[in-house]
């Protein structure tokens, strides 16, 4: 059964932003942002390291950390440097104007 948690309001997010949101329970923000349309949520930290990727630049489809410069692919989550890291995204359901995520 997944975990889904409420994590903003569809007015919250802005194209080509990343926005971090606190979530009861969950010791990193989500991030939410939407690129071409499409909507991502993540969680607010590194695969990497524990560094907070909400401070991270958006380029595109593409996130790149602010700890070390890695490059993660918002659609798959993949690390362009690491095969070996993912960045998971989180399912997104939509119920009214909010945006709800599933942690687990
Ligand atoms: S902490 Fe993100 S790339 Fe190292």
């Amino acid at each position: 059964m997944a975990l889904r948690v409420r994590a903003c309001k569809l007015g919250d997010v802005v194209d080509g932003e990343l926005r971090a949101f606190a979530v009861p329970g969950v010791t990193w923000p989500v991030i939410v942002t939407r690129v071409d349309g499409e909507l991502y949520a993540y969680p607010g930290v590194c695969p990497h390291e524990d560094v907070e990727l909400a401070d991270g630049e958006l380029t595109g489809a593409t996130l790149t950390c602010p700890g070390h410069g890695y490059i993660f692919e918002l659609r798959t989550g993949r690390c362009r440097h690491d095969p070996g890291l993912e960045l998971r995204r989180y399912p997104i359901t939509i119920i009214g104007d909010d945006v709800w995520v599933d942690l687990l």
